[in-house]
C-alpha cells in the first residue's frame, strides 16, 4: 500500500488553542479523568454518559448484556428520543430553549426557515397524530423518501416519538432500488414530498414513489409533503397531502415509553453482495452515543450555530444533523441544494449569513472547493467558525492543510472523524481540546470504544504493515443486526475474529498510537463518502439484455476519492459503442441512482481470469487506474493477452 508510506511522512501536528482549551466543554482534565474510566471499565464510563446526557423515564437494570455478537445496551431502562431531543428543552431549567432555533432552514432557491424547539415539539406531536391516524403503531415500518426539508427531521422525530421504525431512502436512489429497501422492510406507510430543489431546477420524486409503489403489497398510506408546487398525480385513498392532514391534527401527543432495545431505525448500506443491508439501531445506546459524541467533540454550547451538510438520507444526517445535535438541544442548520448553487460561494454564503459556528462536511466536498479556487471563501467573512469537522473517508493531508487554512483561519480545530453506518456514532476522532490533530489521522478511538488493528490471524499488526481496524468491544451505538437476515450479520462482522467486530477498513498506526485509516479492504468502493458495493454495480449491469458479464473495480479519483469503472462483456450481437455505454451508464442509475454511476465502461470481449475461473480483479484494478497500458478504450478488448502474463493468484 503506497498510501501508507506517503502518510507516515506527514509529521505536522497541530495544538489546540488556549483560548478553546479553556473553555471547552471537556478540558484537558474531564478528557483524562474519562479516559482512565473508560480504560479501566468502559461499561462504567458508558453509564455515565448515559445517565448525564440522556434523559430515562425508568432507570437501566444492566448496563451492557454481551452475549456476542448481540448487545443489550441500558437493559431494562425507558426512555423516548423525541423526549430528549425536544420536551427536555421546554421544561425545568432548560424551558428558555422554547424560543430558541431548534432548526435552521435554508432552501436551494434562497427561501429560509427558523423552527424554535417550541414549534417543532408541535410539529412532531401533531405528525405523530397523523401517523397514528394512519394505523401505524409501535414497531411499525415508516419509509421516508425526501428532499432535505425540515418535514423529514420532523417524520422521523414523530416515528420515535410513538415506537414506529423509521428508514429513511436517500432521495438520490431510484424507484428500483426505494421500491426493494420498502419491500425488505415491510414499510405500511412512506412519507414523500412533490420534489425539492437541485441545481436551480425542482427535482421530482413522488413519480419515483409512484414508480416503486406498483410492487410493494405493505404499503397503505403514502404522505407528500409539498415543495416545489409542481404538479402531482395523487392516488385516491392511498396518498395524502402532509399540510392537509396536519391541518386537523392535535399538537399534544405523549412520548412512548420505549426499551432501550426498542428498534429505531433501519438504514440501508452497501456491503459485499448485490443486496444492501438494512442496518438496525436501537433506542438508549444510539442515543447515548451520538449525544455525548455531539457534545464533547463538537463542543456543543448553547451559543452554537451548527452546520453539518450531510442529507439526513445518510447516517451522518441522522445521527450528526438531528439526533445528536438536538439532543443536546443546540441549532441545527439544514440546507436543501447543491453547494454550487446560484454560485460556488454558496456554503461560505450560509455560513456568513446565519454565523455558522461549527462545520462539518466530507473530503470531497472540500477537494471541490480547493479546485473552484480561494477567491469564493475569501469573499465571504468566517470568522463566525470555531470547529470544523470531517467524515465519509480519508482526508489528503493538503486538503486538510487548505481547510485549516483557508475555512478555519488556522483558529479551528479540525474533527477528522471515523464511523460507519453500523457504528451508529462518531468511533475514533480527535477530542478538540485535548490533544494534537495530525492532517490525515483521525487519531485515537473516542473513550470506551476499543478499536485495533489486527493482522489476517487475529493479532496486532506492527505500525509499518497495519492491518485491518477491528473493534474489540461492544458500544452502546453499534448496530444490533441486518434487518430480517441475522446470518449476514455474523458472517460480515463477527466471523473473521472472535467475538470482534470486523470494520471492513484497513488502518495503521504511528508511534503516537495515532490511527490512519486507508479505506476499504472488501468489494466496497467509496464515492464521494457514500458506500457503493461493486457487486451491486455489477448485477444492475448484467441485468441489461445486452450485457453477458460485468466486473465492477473503483480506480483513484481527484475529486471523488474512488471512481467506478466497469468492464463490461457484451451478449453476441451487440454492438460496441460510446452510445452503448451511455445507455449502461444510464441503466444504472435507474437500477440503483446517479452516484453509482460508472465514470469508465470498458468492455472487453472476455474477462480475464485465473484458470479456477476467479475474475483477477487486481489487474483489473491496474488497467482502471492506468497502471496497465491498453491502448484505446472505445473498442472491444482482450484483456486475455494482459491476464495471461499474470499469476494465478490475483484476487
Ligand atoms: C466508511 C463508512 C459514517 C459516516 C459516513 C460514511 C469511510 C468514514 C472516515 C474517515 C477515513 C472514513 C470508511 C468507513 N470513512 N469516515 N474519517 N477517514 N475513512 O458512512 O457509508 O457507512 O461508510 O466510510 O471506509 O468504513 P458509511
Amino acid at each position: 500500500m503506497p498510501d501508507i508510506v506517503s502518510l507516515l511522512k506527514e509529521k505536522r501536528t497541530f495544538q489546540p488553542s488556549a483560548d478553546f482549551t479553556s473553555s471547552a466543554n471537556w478540558n484537558k482534565k474531564t478528557t483524562a479523568e474519562y479516559r482512565r474510566l473508560a480504560a479501566r471499565n468502559p461499561n462504567r464510563f458508558w453509564a455515565k454518559m448515559a445517565k448525564e446526557n440522556v434523559s430515562w423515564f425508568t432507570p437501566w437494570k444492566k448496563v451492557l448484556d454481551w452475549k456476542p455478537p448481540f448487545a443489550k445496551w441500558f437493559v431494562g431502562g425507558k426512555l423516548n428520543i423525541s423526549y430528549n431531543c425536544l420536551d427536555r428543552h421546554l421544561e425545568g431549567p432548560n424551558a428558555w430553549r422554547r424560543n430558541k432555533a431548534a432548526i435552521i432552514w435554508e432552501g436551494e432557491p434562497g427561501d429560509s426557515r427558523v423552527i424554535t424547539y417550541g414549534e417543532l415539539h408541535r410539529e412532531v406531536c401533531r405528525f405523530a397524530n397523523v401517523l397514528k391516524e394512519r394505523g401505524i403503531k409501535k414497531g411499525d415500518r415508516v419509509a421516508l423518501y425526501m428532499p432535505m426539508v425540515p418535514e423529514l427531521a420532523i417524520a422521523i422525530l414523530a416515528c420515535t416519538r410513538i415506537g414506529a421504525v423509521h428508514s429513511v431512502v436517500f432521495g438520490g436512489f431510484s424507484a428500483e432500488a426505494l421500491r426493494e429497501r420498502i419491500n425488505d422492510a415491510g414499510a405500511k406507510l412512506v412519507v414523500t414530498a412533490d420534489g425539492g430543489y437541485r441545481r436551480g431546477e425542482p427535482n421530482a420524486l413522488k413519480p419515483a414513489v409512484d414508480a416503486a409503489l406498483r410492487r410493494t403489497p405493505s404499503v397503505e398510506n403514502v404522505i407528500v409533503v409539498k415543495r416545489t408546487g409542481e404538479p402531482t398525480r395523487m392516488k385516491k385513498k392511498r396518498d395524502h397531502w402532509w399540510h392537509e392532514l396536519m391541518e386537523g391534527a392535535s399538537s399534544r401527543c405523549a412520548p412512548a415509553k420505549l426499551d432501550s432495545e426498542h428498534p429505531l431505525f433501519i438504514l440501508y448500506t452497501s456491503g459485499t453482495t448485490g443486496k444492501p443491508k438494512g442496518i438496525l439501531h436501537t433506542t438508549g445506546g444510539y442515543l447515548t452515543h451520538v449525544t455525548t459524541t455531539s457534545k464533547v467533540l463538537f463542543d456543543l454550547k448553547d451559543t452554537d450555530t451548527y452546520w453539518c451538510t450531510a442529507d439526513i438520507g445518510w447516517i451522518t444526517g441522522h445521527s450528526y444533523v438531528v439526533y445528536g445535535i438536538l439532543a443536546n438541544g443546540a441549532t441545527t442548520l439544514m440546507y436543501e441544494g447543491v453547494p454550487t448553487h446560484p454560485g460556488p460561494d454558496r456554503f461560505w454564503d450560509i455560513i456568513e449569513r446565519w454565523g455558522v459556528t461549527i462545520f462539518y462536511t466530507a473530503p470531497t466536498a472540500i477537494r471541490t472547493f480547493v479546485r473552484l479556487g480561494d477567491e469564493h471563501p475569501k469573499k465571504h467573512d468566517l470568522s463566525s467558525l470555531r470547529l470544523l469537522g470531517t467524515v465519509g473517508e480519508p482526508i489528503n493531508p493538503e486538503a486538510w492543510m487548505w481547510y485549516h487554512r483557508v475555512i478555519g483561519g488556522k483558529r479551528c480545530p479540525i474533527v477528522d472523524t471515523w464511523w460507519q453506518t453500523e457504528t451508529g456514532g462518531i468511533m475514533i476522532t480527535p477530542l478538540p481540546a485535548s490533544m494534537p490533530t495530525k492532517p490525515g489521522s483521525a487519531t485515537l478511538p473516542f473513550p470506551g470504544i476499543e478499536a485495533a488493528i489486527y493482522d489476517n490471524d487475529g493479532r496486532e499488526a506492527s505500525a509499518s504493515d497495519g492491518g485491518f481496524l477491528v473493534v474489540r468491544k461492544p458500544w452502546p451505538g453499534m448496530l444490533r443486526g441486518i434487518w430480517g437476515d441475522p446470518k449476514r450479520f455474523v458472517e460480515t462482522y463477527w466471523s473473521r475474529y472472535k467475538n470482534t467486530y470486523f470494520t471492513g477498513d484497513g488502518a495503521h498506526r504511528d508511534s503516537d498510537g495515532y490511527f490512519w485509516i486507508m479505506g476499504r479492504v472488501d468489494d466496497v468502493m467509496n464515492i464521494s463518502g457514500h458506500r457503493i458495493g461493486t457487486m451491486e454495480v455489477e448485477s444492475a449491469l448484467v441485468s441489461h439484455n445486452k450485457v453477458a458479464e460485468s466486473a465492477v473495480v473503483g480506480r483513484p479519483d481527484d475529486l471523488t476519492g474512488t471512481a467506478i469503472v466497469a468492464f463490461v462483456t457484451p451478449k453476441a450481437g451487440a454492438k460496441v459503442s460510446g452510445a452503448f455505454a451511455a445507455q449502461l451508464r444510464d441503466h444504472v442509475a435507474k437500477q440503483i441512482g446517479p452516484i453509482a454511476k460508472p465514470k469508465d465502461i470498458r468492455f472487453t470481449d472476455a474477462l480475464p481470469k485465473t484458470r479456477s475461473g476467479k475474475i483477477m480483479r487486481r489487474l483489473l484494478r491496474d488497467i482502471a487506474s492506468g497502471k496497465e497500458n491498453i491502448g484505446d478504450t472505445t473498442t472491444l478488448e482482450d484483456y486475455s493477452v494482459i491476464a495471461a502474463l499474470r499469476s494465478d493468484d490475483d484476487s
